[in-house]
């Protein structure tokens, strides 16, 4: 057996955004994010969290420095070696099709057989608990349904890496809730490494092993918060190291900001 170190799942090495209109939108970052990690970003309004999460994705190229996936430039990794999935704040369901078939649609992009492909889908609709909905449309579901069916697609490819951009904050608090206990409890039996932008302190503190907090022109990682992961439910929420995470993590978002009041 090998004793040496796994290589890390992500790995920014200096890696930064300009964009053509020369916003410098990401500093050059470093930033190794290990397997089964659970990490957040948490940062003011423009301050890159997006375009972090669009690099990894490979969905924009860095203009500083480069992205390696599981110790291997991500160039030279490719198509074929894509173990990621990206889910959106929109769940962007296609409205004329059915459940099965929004699920299915990474599968049959990626040709692979119907009756596989079939079996795989029925899987992931468990999975987020939308089973008995397979065969209904979109605009039949509730929002927090149609956020399940838009998680249920990403599984489907059964990805080794979740990217997750505000994926809840469209949803009231209750179904919000849920859907984090739901998530947390799919990340561990998926064993999935997960990286989650969110405005939700308590969302970050609920979720997370590690919270980074970002700031502002230029964006950038100031602050790294470490949390113990006992085994999290609803409960959680009424622990007091919970409130004692929300207050720390709420403390660091402030000096991110600024440290001043006011204005959103
Ligand atoms: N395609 C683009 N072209 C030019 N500038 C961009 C582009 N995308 C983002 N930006 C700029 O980069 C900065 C970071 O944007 P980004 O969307 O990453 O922020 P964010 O932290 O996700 O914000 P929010 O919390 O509002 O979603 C902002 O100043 C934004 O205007
Ligand atoms: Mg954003």
């Amino acid at each position: 057996m090998n004793h040496s170190e796994p290589p890390p799942v992500v790995a920014l090495r200096a890696a930064g955004m300009v964009f053509g209109n020369g916003v410098r939108a990401l500093a050059p970052t470093d930033l190794a994010i290990g397997a089964g990690e659970f990490v957040s970003l948490i940062g003011p309004s423009g301050c890159g969290k997006s375009t972090l999460l669009k690099l990894v994705a490979q969905l924009h190229e860095p203009t500083d420095g480069r992205i390696a996936w599981w110790g291997r430039d991500v160039r030279r990794v490719g198509e074929a070696g894509r173990r990621l999935a990206f889910v959106f704040q929109d769940p962007t369901l296609m409205p004329w099709a059915d459940v099965a078939t929004n699920v299915r649609l990474p599968l049959d992009l990626a040709r692979v057989p119907r009756g596989e492909a079939s079996e795989r889908v029925v899987a992931a609709l468990r999975q987020v608990g939308l089973a008995d909905r397979h065969a209904e449309r979109p605009h039949r579901l509730s929002g927090g349904m149609r956020m399940r069916v838009s998680i249920a697609r990403a599984l489907v490819t059964d990805p080794d890496l979740l990217l997750m951009d505000e994926p809840f904050g469209a949803l009231d608090e209750f179904t919000r809730n849920r859907l984090d206990e739901d998530l947390l409890a799919l990340a561990a039996d998926r064993q999935l490494t997960t990286l989650f932008v969110t405005h939700s302190i308590g969302e970050a503190a609920f979720l997370s092993s590690r919270v980074l907090v970002m700031a502002a022109a230029p964006g950038r990682i100031v602050a790294e918060y470490r949390i113990e992961q006992p085994p999290h439910d609803a409960a959680t929420r009424l622990d007091e190291r919970y409130a004692e995470h929300c207050r720390c993590l709420s403390r660091l978002l402030h000096e991110a900001s600024g440290g001043v009041g006011g204005r959103a």
